[in-house]
């Protein structure tokens, strides 16, 4: 249960930052700070958090943009009277920004702005966050995103597997810098359905074709299926709560198995 935290979660407009949003309030978390590019969105799931039972503003933010990020956590901080939870959910994929996704054909600037919204702007929220959290008496932590993207090799991911194993390996560092005081955690998820994921789907032409894309998502999933993003929602929601105070500096997989064996059902 995450009783009276003050939470922030990146990204939060859609997908698995909307589910720990509205899952976070389902636990009792006081209030949850909404932030992503996507205003839209980003109001939606405050009215969703609301409904769910907890205080909750969106606040604009570009990941990539430093000012932003510092402007965030200092309006999260001003508006709910401080932070206790920082989730680092806000992340993309280079085939949100291009069809060449080879390392021999992505663009250098597709590579840089994945670099600067899964790596950087992570790190510029954990490093602007570090000194509220520390000052947080409700069992502050931070909880990253990561991938099994970055624990394994992928076809045509090199910028998000490169940025989703550095976001593995900063968890560890930062951990370091801020024990005891402030938790660090990170999990990594196989194929969740969200608009990420469902693009690809979507982009078929007919439904055989849609099956098959399907089948080969779930193919090295042991549970064949996609994960939910309820599922990855109470996971986060355990890593930030006072069940998890021995936790810190952890990679939690998150993948119907995916990566407990090299074997595919294709
Ligand atoms: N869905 C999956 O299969 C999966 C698997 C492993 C890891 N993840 C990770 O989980 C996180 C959430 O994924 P999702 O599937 O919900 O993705 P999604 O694409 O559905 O949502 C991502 C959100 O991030 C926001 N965003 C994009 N660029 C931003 C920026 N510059 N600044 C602020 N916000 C920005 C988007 O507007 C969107 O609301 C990501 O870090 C992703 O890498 C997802």
């Amino acid at each position: 249960m995450l009783d009276g935290k003050i939470c922030l979660v990146t990204g939060s407009a859609r997908g698995i930052g909307r589910a720990t949003a509205i899952e976070m309030a389902r636990q009792g978390a006081a209030a949850v700070a909404i932030s992503d590019i996507n205003e839209e969105g980003g109001r939606q799931t405050v009215e969703l958090v609301k409904e769910a039972g907890a205080d909750s503003e969106y606040i604009g933010c570009d990941m990539t943009d430093r000012e932003q990020v510092q402007a965030l956590i200092e309006k999260t901080v001003e508006r709910f009277g401080g932070l206790d939870t920082l989730h680092n959910n806000a992340g993309v994929h280079e085939s949100d920004f291009t069809t060449d996704l080879s390392v021999e054909t992505l663009p250098e600037e597709i590579f840089d702005r994945i670099y600067a919204i899964n790596l950087r702007g992570p790190w510029l929220a954990m490093k602007y966050a570090a000194p509220h959290l520390r000052r947080s008496t409700r069992g502050p932590s931070i909880v990253n995103a990561g991938s099994t993207g970055g624990v394994i090799g992928y076809p045509s991911m090199n910028a998000y597997g490169a940025t989703k194993a550095g976001l593995i390996q900063l968890t560890r560092c930062v951990a370091v810098d801020l024990a005891p005081a402030v938790r660090v955690n990170t999990y990594t998820p196989a194929s969740v359905d969200t608009p990420m994921v469902q693009k690809f789907t979507e982009a078929a032409e007919t439904s055989e074709q849609r099956r098959a894309i399907e089948s080969t998502m779930v193919a090295t999933h042991l549970i064949p299926r996609l994960g939910r993003p309820e599922e990855v929602a109470k996971l986060v929601c355990y890593l930030a709560s006072d069940d998890a105070a021995w936790i810190t500096g952890a990679v939690f997989s998150i993948d119907g198995g995916c990566l407990a064996w090299r074997g595919s059902n294709a």
